[in-house]
This record gives C-alpha cells, structure tokens and sequence, in this order.
C-alpha cells in the first residue's frame, strides 16, 4: 500500500530572467494566460489529484504571489451587490482555506533541488508532489491525478515524461530506461541535461511524486549541471540504492511557459479552448495566417 500524496511544493523562487523586463515587478508566475495566472493553472491540477497541503518555496520579490490568495472581501461584497454571480463564482474558486498554504523562503537561487529541499521541515514521512508552474498541460485528468493513479501501482518515485526528439534532449533531465511497460517505464539512471549521449529520448518534465528518502539525498547538497543543486541527481540516487523511480508517459500537452515561445503557444491554445473566445479568436489566427501567407 502506497501513502497517500496530500502535499505539493512549488517551487517558484527563479529568477524568471527569460521574461525580463515584465519580471522585473511581476513574479512569473502571476503571469496569465487568459485570465488566469500561471499559479492557478498549477493550483486547480494539484486540487484534482486531492492534494490538500500546498508548499510555496517563495523568494525576494514574489510578495504579488502571496497576495493573489488572499480572500478579496470587498471585490466579493461588490459584486454579490451588484449580482455580478458568475464573477464571484470565478473568484471564489481561487479561495484556499486557511492554513492550507505554507510558504517558505529559498535565500539564494541554488537550483531546483535546493528549492525542493528548502520544504524539508514541513515534510513527515511521507511522498510530496511537486509542480513547476512554467509547465503547464492540457490534459483529462490533469497530469497530477493520471500520476498519483499510476504511483498507486508502482510506488517509489515518479516523474512525467514525454518524448523530445533526441536533439533537444540537452535542454531536459533524460530517463535511462531499465524496464518499457507502455505508459509506465522503470528507470535505471537519470541525467540532467545531457551534452551528448543521451540515455534515451525520454524527457522528465515538471511534475514529481518523490519518496521521502529524496529528501535524504538532498540533504548532501551536491553542486550537479550548471552549478546548480539538481533534483535529478537526487533521484537518480534513489536508483543508485536500489529504489524504485519510475516515469509516466503522461496523455495530454505540455507547454513550456517558462519561453517565450511556449508562453505565446499555450496562449493560442487555452484561448481556443475557450468557448466565449474560440469563434473570434480562431476567425482571427486564419486572417493573420493568410495575410501571412499572401505577403510571402
Ligand atoms: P528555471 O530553470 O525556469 O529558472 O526554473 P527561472 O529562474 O525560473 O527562469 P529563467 O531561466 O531565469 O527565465 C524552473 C523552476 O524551478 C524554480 C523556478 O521558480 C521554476 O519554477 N526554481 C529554480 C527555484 O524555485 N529555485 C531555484 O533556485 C531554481
């Protein structure tokens, strides 16, 4: 019997410098596609797969984070007055119960398994999930849930992945792959960023369930790719002292929010996902496509 996953951390203490100058001000997180902020998006998924403990691993600068969870009283009062319902059954779905939210600060921007360290003494014995927010996915059930569900077989660690083709396998952590059962694949190593040679073309991206024993590991805190402290190296430990890590080949779309690119196309796609917008929006993106392609 695997323990259930009630906790998730968020890791949201980068730099964001892909995105300066808005960056400068505004935590990347805040950043909206639609209407939404990028925390939302990340929040609601984490909900579905029943997490009830959220983790913020927070930094300078990202008091604007802090402040989207707080109950907005008087916006709400407004518009209950106003009948405005729909609006305020929008900003109540952003409400978090009291106590549900901790957030702990990250001093210096060490890495990603720093920051996942940095939530150590919030941590019993028991799995965490983490999100990173750059990533969003489209996807029924959410990621989270279709993991938590695979986790429930497997146990251990798991990571999302997908396939890149192999000359962008340099950008990602890659699965060396021990056992292929489909959509779940035990692995036998895990490399961060690899310049050549990469083990496979199986990208981990940003959703984790990790063992406690994770935790351990990074207690050893070793500088891995880039200088940085990689949450990579800490579970391929896991594998290096025969416990199980495993990753799922999640069904749905992954964007890379954390580019400007990946930003631009998750926007096109959740605004046509939208049925207020799709008619308009879509009519739109032909008009500019076949001036394009008139002009060419
Ligand atoms: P990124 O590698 O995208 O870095 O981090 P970044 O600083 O956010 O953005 P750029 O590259 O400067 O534009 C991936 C995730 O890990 C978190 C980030 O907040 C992001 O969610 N992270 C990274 C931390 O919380 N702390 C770190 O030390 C590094």
């Amino acid at each position: 019997m695997t323990r259930k996953v009630t906790k998730a951390i968020f890791p949201v203490a980068g730099l964001g410098t892909r995105f300066l100058p808005a960056t400068k001000s505004i935590p990347k997180e805040i950043m909206t596609l639609v209407d939404r902020p990028l925390i939302q998006y990340a929040i609601d998924e984490a909900r579905e797969a029943g997490i009830t403990e959220f983790i913020f691993v927070t930094s300078r600068g990202k008091g604007a984070l802090e402040d989207y969870f707080d109950h907005a009283h008087e916006l709400e009062s407004s518009l209950k007055k106003s009948g405005k319902t729909e609006l305020l059954d929008i900003l109540r779905g952003t409400n978090m119960d009291s106590g549900a939210i901790a957030y702990v600060r990250q001093h210096k921007a060490l890495g990603l398994g720093h920051a996942v360290w940095c939530a150590r003494r919030l941590l019993g014995d028991e799995p965490v999930a983490v999100i990173l927010t750059d990533d969003v996915i489209m996807g029924e059930p959410p990621c989270l849930q279709q993991m938590v569900e695979a986790y429930k077989e497997t146990g251990g660690t798991m990571v999302a992945t997908m396939e890149v083709p192999i000359e962008k396998t340099k950008a990602y952590g890659v699965l060396d792959i021990a056992e292929d059962m489909g959509a779940i694949v035990r692995a036998k190593g895990m490399v961060e960023k690899p310049k050549e040679n990469p083990p496979s073309n199986l990208a981990v991206i940003g959703r984790y369930i990790l063992a406690p024993t994770v935790m351990d590991n990074l207690n050893k805190l070793k500088q891995g790719a880039g200088g940085e402290i990689q949450l990579t190296d800490a579970i391929a430990d896991e594998i290096d002292e025969g416990r199980g890590v495993y990753g799922l080949r999640f069904r749905g779309q992954r964007f890379d929010c954390g580019s400007k690119a990946g930003f631009l196309q998750a926007t096109v796609a959740f605004g046509l996902a939208r049925d207020e917008l799709k008619d308009e929006f879509a009519e739109y993106l032909h008009d500019i496509m076949s001036m394009r392609k008139a002009a060419e």
